[in-house]
């Protein structure tokens, strides 16, 4: 039975940086060409929202934040003969949303497709160049990935990957940004190979599935490397064998001593601070691979010291999402076969109304793991 579609719906809506998000009743999407319909369960709550949010990285207004969802199909656009997907299938929207056309997404780079930063991450747009969102005067709205803080969202069908029957609908949210994220840097970044040892430097909610997925990939030893000991602690329990904390002692000096004094095969950096890169590169041994995750403010840079990193053959490899056709329905499978915890990171939820105070709780260090933004609530 098709579902019955509202003509609105609830959405977060950030109109202004001063003012953060309000949430707003608007149209409810409807898909195009290659495209499905999402009824969200949940959406998760990630920091590159927070750069949105705090107006460190510019992004055009108003617009509906939220790139992590998990939902239900409920209407599919034309020109989805092949692509497998029914009304009715409960799925996983990855924000990286690959247009499955350009030249890097015929190499399979769907992490490099063009139009995905140009229209959608620069102008908020899907790829005929409009948006599906729109207030109820008809104005735009613009689209951050598929806009997944409300009730309904709009995602091409390149983007989503149906969740088994065990997946929860809810925590599953977090597989499209959180735990793709994390599998793109460790699978793709880094290309993690067993025994190798390993430094997550920040342990939020995608450092906490770096541990998770390198565990997976076998590395022998994970050092988690956090200013917050209730993170440290947390990470542990996912699989970390070591932990810093780099606000009370030396990160080099500590890693150093746990390595017999050579430092880490592979360090993740997972906060986007020049402090944070600096610890990443401090901890590298020679001939070490350092993948940076998180994203500065603008156009932030970090130092790198020059000779040490020629001298040493170290390599700095950037990672952005994942190859989300191939990864996604992997991350999901990884989901459901238990190898990745996402219940257990998953630490808290919020309605749709409590959506501000969630992202000030975030802003604030106080979420360990991942929060998202459960509809039901
Ligand atoms: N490359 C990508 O595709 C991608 C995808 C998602 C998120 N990101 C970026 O990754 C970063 C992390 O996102 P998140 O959602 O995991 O953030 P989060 O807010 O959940 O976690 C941040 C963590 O950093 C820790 N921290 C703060 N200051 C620190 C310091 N000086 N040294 C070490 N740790 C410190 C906090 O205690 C917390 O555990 C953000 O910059 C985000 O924009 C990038
Ligand atoms: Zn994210
Ligand atoms: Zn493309």
């Amino acid at each position: 039975m098709t579902p019955t579609i509202p003509e609105t719906m609830r959405a977060a809506v950030l109109r202004d940086v001063a003012d953060g998000m309000k949430v707003e009743t608007i149209r409810t999407p409807r898909p195009r060409t290659g495209e499905v319909l999402v009824k969200v369960s949940a959406c998760g709550m990630c920091h590159s929202d927070l750069h949105v949010i705090s107006g460190a990285i510019a992004f055009p207004t108003p617009c509906v934040l939220g790139h992590e969802v998990a939902g239900e199909v409920v209407e599919i656009g034309s020109h989805n003969e092949h692509s497998g997907l029914a009304v009715g299938d409960r799925v996983a929207g990855g924000f990286l949303m690959p247009c499955g056309q350009c030249e890097s997404c015929a190499a399979g780079r769907d992490d490099l497709c063009e139009p995905f930063f140009s229209l959608n991450r620069l102008k908020g747009r899907l790829y005929d160049d409009t948006t599906r969102l729109f207030d109820l005067d008809g104005n735009p709205i613009w689209m951050y990935s598929m806009g997944g803080l409300a009730e309904y969202c709009v995602i091409p069908s390149t983007s989503v990957a149906k969740l088994p029957g065990g997946v929860d609908p809810v925590a599953g949210a977090i597989l499209g940004c959180a735990a793709m994220t994390a599998y793109g840097a460790v699978r793709r970044g880094a290309d993690l190979r067993y025994g190798e040892t390993v430094a997550v430097v920040a342990t939020g909610g995608v450092g906490s599935n770096v541990i998770q997925i390198a565990k997976a990939f076998g590395a022998r030893r994970i050092v988690a490397i956090d200013v917050a000991d209730d993170k440290l602690a947390a990470a542990v329990e996912l699989g970390a064998t070591d932990t810093v904390n780099s606000a009370k002692v030396n990160a080099r000096e500590a890693v150093m001593e746990l390595t017999g004094g050579r430092g880490v095969d592979v360090a993740f950096e997972v906060l986007g601070r020049p402090q944070t890169w600096l610890t990443a590169l401090d901890v590298l041994r020679d001939g070490g691979r350092m993948v940076p995750i998180g994203l500065g403010a603008g156009v932030q840079k970090a130092e790198v010291e020059i000779n040490r990193t020629v001298r040493r053959s170290q390599s700095i490899i950037g990672s952005y999402g994942a190859r989300t056709r191939r990864d996604l329905p992997e991350v999901v499978r990884m989901a459901a076969a238990g190898v990745i915890d996402y219940r257990h990171i998953v630490s808290r939820r919020y309605g749709l109304d409590e959506v501000a105070a969630g992202y000030q709780q975030l802003h604030d260090g106080q979420i360990t793991g991942r929060a998202v933004v459960d509809m039901s609530l």
